[in-house]
């Protein structure tokens, strides 16, 4: 059993190691974490989750309790080893200071040095280290590098888990900003949020199929697809986006001596044919003009409808062009005005009618797979679909 510290959107993480590992597998264990029963389990594909850990302890209790449990479990453990063992501790869901927890490793090191085994413990400044100071120390990616997650739920339940890899943010803000094309008026689909549609598409199937991206851009999602093992193709409108995602691949291959199979063109994705095969659809739509304040009610409304019909005809496009049970991912845009509410699509309730079956997930509501930042007015809102047969084509079968 493993243990996932999820990312700022709790929701999304979870989302995605339901459809990657089966919801009969996976469960909240805390408000920001999750336990993923299921031994394919592999922490670096993920785009929702921090850290993750293999559970080696399940108990009960307070900080003290647990503290003294780990002190006497590591020195049984670690009391032969011969090489330098380099220990980091997070703890999360308990009342206790970064101190607290330092002072439980020191105990554990004097312990050890007693016995001869040498632990370096990577400092705390607060209770659980940073996704990049666990990356940085390689914790959790050998035998001699260790780094302990204490989770506690609200119920009381503790793990203690050794971790098995944490998030590479410096990788990922590398393939956001140093990549050579950039455009701010597009927008910026962070990496990881990528990572997760295509996860959240993929699902629990084995092969890794050919993925078409409607609306590229500047080719964030083709990037992490193609890392993912994916031959990628994508599609925009501008022939300035197309080279864009062309110079981005390009600059990836180059720079991370990868290898996969891409294919551009320029195409309107309300009219485009596209080239078979496409076994996933994975793309972040047209999301309308940005806005730096709420749009009043006639510009939203002129927005939204703009929006809805282009992404509709899109869908009406691509229904007769993919296979039934095809995956799909698609960020369309919902607009949050100052208290919250949030305007959807109006497409979202005639999904069925253009051929498309809402994946239901057991840990969430369909609506919190909504994307934003706190002072974003313009949210990505996820739909996981699968193309099902329409009803003009279930008559003509
Ligand atoms: C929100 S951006 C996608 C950004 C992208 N995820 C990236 O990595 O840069 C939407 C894209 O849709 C394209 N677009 C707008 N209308 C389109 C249409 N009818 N057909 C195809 N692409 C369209 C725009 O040129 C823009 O590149």
């Amino acid at each position: 059993m493993y243990i996932a510290i999820l990312g700022r959107q709790p929701a999304f993480g979870i989302a995605e190691l339901e459809r990657l590992y089966g919801a009969q597998n996976v469960t909240w264990f805390s408000a920001m974490t999750a336990v993923v029963d299921n031994d394919g389990f592999d922490f670096e594909r993920l785009g929702g989750s921090q850290k993750a850990g293999r559970v080696m302890i399940e108990t009960r209790g307070t900080w003290r309790h647990v503290g003294t449990k780990i002190i006497q479990d590591y020195c049984q453990k670690w009391h032969h080893t011969e090489h330098k063992i380099t220990l980091g501790i997070s703890v999360y869901g308990f009342d206790v200071s970064a101190r607290e927890v330092q002072k439980t490793g020191l105990i554990l090191k004097s312990k050890l040095k007693s016995t001869g085994v040498s632990l370096r413990l990577v400092p705390n400044s607060d209770s659980a280290l940073n996704t990049a100071v666990s990356h940085h120390n390689k914790l959790g990616l050998s035998s001699s590098k260790v780094e302990l997650l204490i989770v506690r739920a609200s119920n009381g339940a503790v793990v203690i888990a050794e971790s098995v890899g944490a998030q590479n943010i410096t990788a990922l803000a590398a393939r956001d900003q140093a990549r050579p094309r950039t455009d701010a008026f597009v927008g910026m689909l962070p990496p990881k949020l990528a990572r997760m549609m295509v996860n959240l598409a993929v699902g629990d199937r084995p092969a890794r199929g050919r993925l078409l991206d409607p609306f590229c851009g500047t080719g964030v999602v083709l990037q992490e697809a193609g890392l993912m093992g994916h031959a990628v193709y994508g599609t925009d409108l501008s022939e300035k986006m197309i080279r864009y995602s062309r110079d981005n691949i390009n600059w990836l291959q180059t720079t991370k001596h990868v290898r996969f199979d891409w294919y551009l063109h320029e195409g309107d994705a309300m009219t485009t044919m596209w080239q078979q095969p496409i076994e996933l659809v994975v793309g972040e739509t047209y999301l309308g003009q940005p806005f730096s304040a709420p749009p009043s009610p006639a510009k939203l409304t002129e927005v939204r409808n703009n929006c809805d019909r282009i992404i509709t005809s899109f869908l009406t496009n691509l229904a007769p062009q993919i296979a039934v049970n095809t995956p799909l991912c698609l960020a369309v845009p919902a607009w949050r005005d100052h208290d919250g509410h949030v305007t959807h699509l109006p497409l979202i309730n005639s999904l069925g009618t253009l051929g498309y079956k809402v994946i239901g997930f057991k840990n969430i509501r369909p609506e919190d797979l909504l994307y934003y930042r706190p002072d974003q007015i313009v949210a990505r809102e996820l739909l996981v679909l699968e193309k099902h047969l329409a009803a003009n084509e279930r008559r003509t079968e």
